[in-house]
Order: structure tokens, then sequence, then C-alpha cells
């Protein structure tokens, strides 16, 4: 199981110096809308500048055409990033459009496709979807894996389920997780260390916990020794 933090900082000098006073350790970054809108490809570089072992995942949920969805995937590529993703709900002729374009590289990101966004609650899912969420998340796992992506983003809750539906070695990210059962804030479905590992969950997400710790680089190391 790999840490992801997700860098939320509101300013880049402040995910920066996260990074900064983490840069020992084996760990994956979380670069999401706001920062990449901002800071774009300086941050990415900085970050690697750091620690050239970091890992960036970079969060841009690609959503359109799969012709549009490719060359953005080839560009995300070229900028040398570890992971990035993109909605299973634009359909496998994106998913795989993107796949051919980003296989052109040596060596390829890993791809993840969102299932459901946990902001959704189940009603408002099946309004726009016309299904219940666990079971259409499972569907979008299935399609996102005939398509040959890496991998889903899901709640830690499905991961389990995912793997079973499709293979032990497709990738599972799961956000929401507080790992010694922290403050949820605005999250509905949270999970701490021990559902993650169950779960077998491969890559955990963390945000507020690490960056709004006291010490992020004491609860860091808790979370890299349970992990
Ligand atoms: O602070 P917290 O640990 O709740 O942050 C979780 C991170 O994961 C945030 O960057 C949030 O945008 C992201 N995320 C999420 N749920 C999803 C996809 C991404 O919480 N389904």
């Amino acid at each position: 199981m790999k840490l992801c933090i997700a860098l939320d900082h509101i300013e880049k000098d402040e995910n920066i110096k996260l990074c900064k006073s983490l840069k020992d350790y084996d760990l994956w970054f979380k670069v999401g809308f706001r920062s990449f809108i901002r800071d774009g490809k300086d941050f990415l570089k900085e970050i690697k500048s750091i620690n050239p072992n970091f890992k960036i995942f970079l969060d841009l949920k690609l959503y359109d055409i799969p012709n549009t969805m490719a060359d953005a995937a080839f560009e995300i590529a070229k900028l040398g990033v570890d992971m990035f993703n993109v909605h299973a709900s634009s359909g496998r002729e994106a998913m795989r459009a993107v796949m051919n374009r980003v296989g052109e590289f040596e060596n390829p990101p890993l791809v993840l496709a969102v299932t459901a966004l946990t902001s959704f609650d189940n009603e408002t899912f099946k309004k726009i979807y016309g299904e219940d969420i666990e079971k259409k998340a499972i569907e979008f796992a299935k399609e996102a894996f005939l398509c040959n992506l890496d991998g889903v983003v899901c709640s830690v809750f499905e991961s389990k389920k995912i793997k079973e539906n499709t293979k032990e070695s497709f990738l599972t990210l799961t956000p929401g997780i507080r790992p010694f059962k922290e403050e949820s804030e605005d999250q509905k479905r949270v999970g701490d260390l021990k559902v993650a590992k169950e779960q077998k969950s491969d890559f955990i997400v963390v945000g507020r916990p690490i960056y709004k710790a006291q010490d992020p680089k004491e609860i860091v190391e808790r979370i890299l020794r349970e992990i």
C-alpha cells in the first residue's frame, strides 16, 4: 500500500514547504485542479527537484470526446507525471484512445478511471447515471479494466469488490482516508488504515489529516510504519 498526500494547501509555497519537510520519505503527491491551473508545469518540476523519487499523481479527471482526451493524455504523459486519471463515464472508446496514445511512451504513466465521485449521494447519482452507485461503480471498474487501464479511483469500501470483479492486480486508489480515525470533515464515507488494508487498497489518499497536522512529518512516519 502506498501513501499519496493531497497537496491541497491554498498557496503553492505552503505545498512546496510540505514536500520539502517530507523529502526523506518514499511518497506520492496528488496535484489537483487548483494547483495545476495556477502553478502549472513548474510546480510539478519543483516537486521532482525536491526528491527525484517523489511520484506525482495529476488528478485532472479527464472527460471529453475520445480524440480530445487522447491528445490531453499525450500532453500529460509528456509532463513526466507518474499517474493521472479520466472519468470511466467518458466511455470505452475514449478510454481506449487514451491508452493507445500513452502506450506510445517508453515509460507511460499509470492511468486510473474515476468510478463515482464520493460527493454524490445515491439519489443524485441515480438521476444522472440511472443506477445505484455501488452497482454502477463496479460496472465502471469492469469497463476500465476491459480497456486496459491500470486501475480505478473508488471509495475504500468498494476496493475489494472491484478487485474480485476484475483482477487482484487492478489498482485501487482510495480517497477519504482518516488513518487514525481523525475528524471526517466534509467526507461522507471515510475509512481508517485498518479498513484500507482489509479492502486491499493500493493507494490511500490523505489530505487534511497530514497537511493540517501540527507535525505532518510525525503523522507521515506513523502511517508509513503501519502500511
Ligand atoms: O483532506 P482529504 O483527505 O479529505 O482530501 C482528499 C483528497 O482527495 C482531496 O484532494 C479530494 O479532492 C480528493 N478526492 C476525494 N474524493 C474523490 C476524489 C478525489 O476526496 N472521489
